[in-house]
């Protein structure tokens, strides 16, 4: 009994309801008359629409400027709204910024627009984005662009002024220049451009505008990744400019800077380089030591630097200007072989001065050779040890004066 009593009931239902031709069993009339009046508006919208042909005005003479004609409409319009986004990665050798943009995208039909007096006002209504001429977001010189929508489903809202909009989100690849000259302590600049192809210039316009809600400090901040904070985000249209008036496009750009976090290459790079020419240095100088065990320690550092300079050299572009952090390990160099050449140099001349000086005996003589030992090293370990942290010092100085 406690079965049947709610089978017969459905069923009781269905043969209620199905006598109004709707299945779904617990419809208000409210929503029954909604259902309808949209099916009339559908209807009578698509009956005579034809999604493959656009909206675009075309009588227009392309060598004009643009309004030229006073009785045509406007330039029909696009606009790309960004909604969010997020850096993926960036690899600096191939100069390649990837984002995540989570974008809408609107525009005007003019044949998808009605009265709403005549359909008890209603003023919208959603559709698969098929039934719909829509136009294809390009991105402009872009490597490589992954629309993450199932072709099949995309959906587009559209409303009684011929207004259409749906969501998109893409991954895109944009190829940016990068200026690695302050590298690690850099900021690169990078756009992502949309256009309209094949349009002319004279018969659209894109625009594209950036959601309020992202610039929100909170938000911000989550849209870089863990090497790059984004620091700046605008938008804005530039034209395409050739010198002939139909080749000219409108290019809505979305630019990005973002700030590297140096910290990786403070503490793998930087600082182990500033302790191990420091104690080299000491090394170098050690008195006692055999000439060979001197000149092995400065080789070793020397071989240990270029290394270093390998491990950057795979992080930045093959571009023609030496970072920063190439210049502190460079100048690290250079003060170990300048240690090297004091330590051999001191040696051969000491080797060289000591027995002439030893033939004549005056106060001079002996205050000179007493000077050619341990005072003359000990005098160039401290300048080159203090050359050594001055370097490091002035490098660290260019995270502070970052600002960030
Ligand atoms: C829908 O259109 C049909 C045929 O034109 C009409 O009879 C019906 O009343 C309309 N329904 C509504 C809710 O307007
Ligand atoms: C875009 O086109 C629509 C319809 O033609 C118009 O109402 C609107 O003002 C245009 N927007 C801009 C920014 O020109
Ligand atoms: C919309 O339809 C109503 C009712 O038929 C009519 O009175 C009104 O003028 C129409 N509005 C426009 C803008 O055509
Ligand atoms: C439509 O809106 C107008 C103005 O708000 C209102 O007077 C009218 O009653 C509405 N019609 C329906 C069917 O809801
Ligand atoms: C972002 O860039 C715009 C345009 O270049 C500039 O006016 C603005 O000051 C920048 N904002 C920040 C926080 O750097």
């Amino acid at each position: 009994m406690g079965i049947v009593f709610p089978l017969s009931f459905l069923l009781n239902q269905y043969i209620f309801l199905s006598s109004t031709n709707q299945y779904f069993p617990f419809v208000i009339p409210q929503y029954k008359e909604f259902l309808e009046v949209q099916s009339n508006l559908t209807k009578n919208l698509f009956t005579d629409y034809d999604p493959t042909i656009s909206p675009v005005y075309t009588w227009i003479d392309v060598d004009q400027p643009i309004g030229y004609d006073s009785q045509a409409p406007k330039r029909w319009n696009y606009t790309v709204f960004l909604y969010y986004l997020k850096l993926v990665e960036v690899q600096e050798p191939e100069e390649k910024v990837s984002v995540v943009m989570e974008l809408m995208e609107y525009w005007y039909d003019a044949r998808l627009s009605w009265n709403t007096s005549l359909y008890q006002n209603t003023t919208s209504f959603y559709a698969r984005q098929d039934n719909v001429w829509s136009p294809t977001l390009t991105v402009f010189g872009v490597n490589d662009i992954m629309d993450f929508r199932d072709q099949d489903n995309r959906m587009v809202a559209i409303d009684n002024f011929g207004f259409l909009w749906d969501y998109i989100s893409v991954r895109i690849s944009a190829n940016c220049q990068m200026d690695v000259s302050r590298f690690p302590f850099d900021t690169q600049t990078c756009q992502i451009r949309f256009c309209l192809p094949i349009f002319y210039r004279v018969q659209v316009e894109i625009l594209n505008e950036i959601y309020e809600g992202i610039m929100d400090e909170n938000i911000f901040k989550t849209m870089g990744n863990s090497e790059w904070k984004l620091i700046n985000l605008t938008n804005r249209v530039e034209v395409l400019k050739y010198n002939d008036n139909m080749g000219n496009m409108d290019l809505a750009i979305f630019e990005i800077t973002i700030r590297r976090n140096p910290l990786y290459y403070i503490y793998m790079i930087v600082f182990p380089s500033f302790v191990i020419n420091f104690v080299s240095i000491v090394g170098v100088f050690l008195n006692g030591a055999d000439k060979m065990s001197r000149l092995n320690v400065g080789l070793t550092n020397i071989m240990t630097m270029t290394f270093i300079l390998g491990v950057m050299a795979d992080k930045i572009p093959r571009t023609g200007n030496i970072p920063l952090l190439g210049i502190y390990i460079i100048i690290n160099l250079v003060i170990m072989l300048i240690a090297i050449a004091i330590v051999t140099a001191i040696t051969e001349l000491r080797r060289w001065a000591t027995p002439k000086l030893k033939m004549k005996r005056s106060a001079l003589r002996t205050q000179l050779e007493i000077f050619l030992g341990p005072p003359l090293e000990y005098t160039s370990a401290i300048i080159l040890e203090l050359m050594t942290c001055a370097n490091f010092l002035v490098m660290v100085g260019f995270w502070f004066d970052d600002g960030s």
